[in-house]
């Protein structure tokens, strides 16, 4: 596997959750952005297009205005009466004119054209059909509108104005097919008012009207009003659209030969939203050779029927640029508040990681045997007490380690003393042995030769005496020396041990002392030489006694040991103890405390050196002035032998 450190670790996972927050961040800002920005649009081109129904509406009422009050005006009255002819041409002539009205026609009262102050030429034709005429033949004072005037009716008011309202159709890609290539009608605001005489009785009808086709005016006035003309990179940022149907007639969005576009016609959504359905239709439009956000609502004539569309747009782009702009914006800043975030956590990375990185280096420096070494620990939190523990821990491996090496090398001194002084005690005792046995017999002889009165006799037993005692001596050193590996057999201890205490409890020297066992029943049986063993065990027994002086507790305990492949015997007397100086050196040959001729100082030495072939350890524990416990450990598993 990779080795990825902590550190990498930390910093990943810093940033596994900064880059999270940072995507989920900017969706939401984007989202926010773009429904903001968008819907801010949308906002501004429904007022957009309030405002120009506004102006549009405004247009008829000024149209009806003047037609009304030219109708209210005397000479109409006057001449009408008079049927001057010649000064109603004038007059009107002159009206249209200063109102720069494209249509201005007066009728008698049963609707036939009585002067056309365009096109005075054609008069004695009967409007009375026409839809606005009509009504106010039935009764009304003025109306005013919408309305499609057909070629025929154009041709009446000019030739000019068929050809100004004749438009060939553009080529537009997703606009609803139709089977139509031209527009011949032209649609036109218009208004007509009554024309009364003084007793108020009809007399004729006033009409005028303007040609939306071609004529900018009015769209232009929307744009200047609304958008004020302002430019976007040297486009129009706002337009407004007026059309005959489906049909672009008068617009201000130019194509990019910069001509106005008309002759295009709306897209094939909005014609079915606005045309058919009657309803407003908002929303980013491809108008041209350019997205708008677009508004189109349907204009209807002064029956209520849908004869066209009004449009406004503004230039998608400026929105779309500043919703770049501001997205720009947005993820500068929320990269920037990343990096900031991703230097902050590798800071904190630090501060984490320096304290774990100590820890380690420390833990590497007491691997490599250096326990002085110590974790230095700034903070108070948990890492903190971690190092508290660690030093704590190399504190107490350190006291352990001391003790474990002065003990070995205690152990290891005291068994080479042990070992060397075992040599040369059994070279001494072996080239002591013969001549001793020599000595002793030939005294033997001479003893034997001599008379029973003899005052010689006397001392020559003395000699014999005190060879016999060399001799001990010198068995003892044999026995501590001894090269013989112990006759083994299978045998349980608690009964060897009873064995050796039923022997010396009778002594005189037991006679005070009071001998509690406490076997444990369950001991495995071990391999063990019986005799060498009850050997030991006399030799500690006596010294206990001795150590008692007669009067006392000895307690021998039998135990399996924690690891339950030894068995512990524990012997414990209430006698003088053994000062502390002397602890080590009781188990050398030829120690001693007592005087001379009661003690060898080979008992422990010898016992040591038994426990010591059958692989066990003996121990001793005092406190001197109230008592010695002597723990011998032998193995279960002794070698069978
Ligand atoms: N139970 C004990 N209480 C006090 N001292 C003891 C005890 N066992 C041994 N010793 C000390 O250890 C010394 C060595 O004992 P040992 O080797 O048996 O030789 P010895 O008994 O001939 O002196 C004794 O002289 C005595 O000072
Ligand atoms: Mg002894």
């Amino acid at each position: 596997m990779m080795k990825i450190s902590l550190r990498t670790k930390l910093i990943v996972s810093f940033m596994a959750v900064i880059v999270i927050c940072g995507l989920v961040a900017t969706l939401v800002g984007l989202r926010l952005i773009g429904t903001g920005i968008v819907g801010q649009a949308q906002d501004k081109v429904k007022n957009d297009l309030n405002s120009a129904r506004e102006i549009y509406r405004g247009e008829t009422q000024d149209l009806k205005d003047v037609v009304r009050f030219t109708a209210l005006r005397f000479f109409m009255k006057d001449a009408i009466l008079e049927s001057d002819i010649e000064r109603l041409q004038g007059e009107l002539a002159s009206i249209r004119k200063a109102e720069s009205l494209d249509v201005l026609t007066l009728t008698d009262r049963e609707g036939r054209v009585v002067v056309r102050a365009r096109n005075r030429s054609v008069v004695g034709d009967d409007e009375s059909g026409d839809e606005l005429v009509s009504e106010i033949l039935s009764g009304k004072g003025v109306v005013g509108g919408t309305v499609i005037v057909p070629r025929e009716e154009l041709l009446k008011e000019g030739t000019n104005l068929a050809e100004q309202a004749y438009i060939k159709f553009v080529a537009t890609p997703r606009a609803k097919p139709s089977r139509k290539s031209e527009e011949t009608c032209g649609m036109m605001i218009k208004a007509a008012a009554a024309v009364r005489g003084y007793d108020g009785s009809l007399i004729g009808v006033l009409y005028g009207g303007k040609l939306l086709n071609r004529n900018y005016e009015l769209v232009d006035k929307v744009k200047e009003t609304v958008y004020q003309g302002v430019k976007y990179k040297g486009k129009d940022i706002g337009t407004a659209t007026i059309f005959q149907g489906d049909l672009r007639v008068s617009t201000n969005v130019k194509r990019e030969d910069g001509s106005r576009a008309i002759g295009t016609r709306v897209s094939k959504e909005v014609y079915e939203q606005v045309l058919e359905k009657g309803l407003p239709w908002i929303d980013r439009a491809f108008v041209v050779n350019n997205w708008y956000i677009s508004a189109y609502e349907p204009i209807k004539n002064i029956k209520g029927q849908i004869i066209g569309v009004l449009y406004v747009g503004v230039l998608e782009e400026k929105f779309t640029d500043m919703r770049a702009g501001a997205v720009a914006v947005f993820l500068a800043i929320t990269c920037g508040g990343m990096l900031a975030a991703l230097v902050v956590s590798s800071f904190l990375a630090q501060g984490v990681l320096r304290p774990i990185k100590r820890l380690v280096y420390a833990s590497h420096q007491w691997g490599k045997g250096n326990l002085n070494h110590r974790v230095k620990s700034t903070s108070k939190d948990e890492i903190g007490e971690l190092a508290e523990t660690f030093n704590l821990m190399a504190s107490s491996l350190k006291e352990r380690d001391d003790k474990l090496r002065e003990y070995t090398s205690q152990q290891i001194m005291k068994s080479e003393r042990l070992a060397t002084l075992g040599q040369l005690a059994a070279g001494v005792a072996h080239e002591v042995n013969n001549p001793l046995g020599a000595v002793l017999m030939y005294t033997h002889l001479v003893l034997e030769d001599l008379e029973d009165k003899d005052s010689r006799r006397n001392n020559l037993e003395k000699a014999v005496a005190e060879a016999s005692r060399c001799r001990d001596i010198v068995k003892g050193l044999l026995d501590f020396a001894r090269q013989t590996e112990p006759k083994v057999e299978q045998r349980d201890l608690n009964e060897t041990l009873e064995r050796t205490l039923g022997l010396v409890e009778k002594q005189a020297l037991f006679q005070n002392v009071k001998i509690t066992k406490d076997f444990c029943s369950s001991l495995p049986e071990i391999f063990i030489d019986v005799g060498q063993m009850q050997q030991v065990f006399t030799n500690i027994v006596l010294n206990a006694a001795e150590a008692m002086e007669g009067k006392g507790e000895l307690t021998v305990a039998t135990r399996m040991a924690g690891d339950n492949e030894h068995i512990e015997i524990e012997l414990s007397d209430t006698g003088c103890g053994i000062p502390a100086e002397n602890q080590e050196k009781i188990f050398d040959p030829f120690f001693t405390t007592k005087e001379v001729g009661r003690g060898t100082g080979l008992g422990l030495a010898v016992s040591h050196g038994i426990i010591a072939k059958h692989r066990g350890t003996i121990e001793v524990k005092s406190e001197p002035g109230e008592g010695t416990t002597f723990i011998i450990r032998l193995p279960v598993n002794g070698k069978e032998k």
